[in-house]
């Protein structure tokens, strides 16, 4: 399975800069849980913006046009094409974490999306697609996370299957 795993605002933005605009570490927590069944997958801008990379006990998967990047303890490709031939020889689930670009690229290879929508509206300069196509999509499963001292953001968890 192919599955995108990401969180939104109200308005569709995942990033500031190089950061996310929230901290919510019940999200944290969800995108760990999620991740540790399978394979990493990310943008080289992405994989730059984890301050502990790579991202443990998972296959980290880093996409560049750099033929000569180095990425410690992460897999280096320079393709989409690259990426589906090692999903197809690993049989692991692949889990694309970002960012907005390798949301646009993989939209007609990816089965299932793991989406953390957070009920609130923040700064910041970075969205998913918007003409990303839900249709193709059905709810499966959603639920309300926890909110609590930590947690100060209402959000909910969905998990979409394509039809
Ligand atoms: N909220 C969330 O769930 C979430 C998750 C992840 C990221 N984000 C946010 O998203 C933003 C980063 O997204 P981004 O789109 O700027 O960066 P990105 O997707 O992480 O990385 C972009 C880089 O990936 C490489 N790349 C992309 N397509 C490629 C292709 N077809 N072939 C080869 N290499 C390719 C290129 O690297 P080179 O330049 O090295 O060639 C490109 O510059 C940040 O704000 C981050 O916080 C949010």
């Amino acid at each position: 399975m192919l599955a995108y795993v990401y969180a939104e605002d109200e308005n569709g933005l995942i990033g500031k800069g190089d950061r996310l605009p929230w901290r919510l570490p019940a999200d944290v927590k969800f995108f760990k849980e999620v991740t540790m069944q399978g394979d990493v997958v990310m943008g080289r801008a992405t994989y730059e913006s984890i301050p502990n990379r790579p991202l443990k006990g998972r296959r980290n998967i880093v996409l560049t046009h750099n033929p000569d990047y180095e990425a410690p303890g992460a897999i280096v490709v320079n393709s989409k094409k690259e990426v589906l031939e090692l999903y197809e020889k690993y049989a692991e689930d692949f889990y694309i974490i970002g960012g907005v670009s390798l949301f646009k690229i993989f939209e007609d290879d990816v089965d299932y999306l793991y989406r953390t929508v957070i009920h609130d509206e923040f700064d910041g300069n970075v969205y998913f697609p918007d003409d990303f196509d839900y249709n193709e999509f059905e709810l499966e499963k959603s639920w309300d996370g926890n909110v609590d001292e930590n947690n100060k953001h209402p959000h909910t968890f969905e998990i979409w299957k394509r039809k």
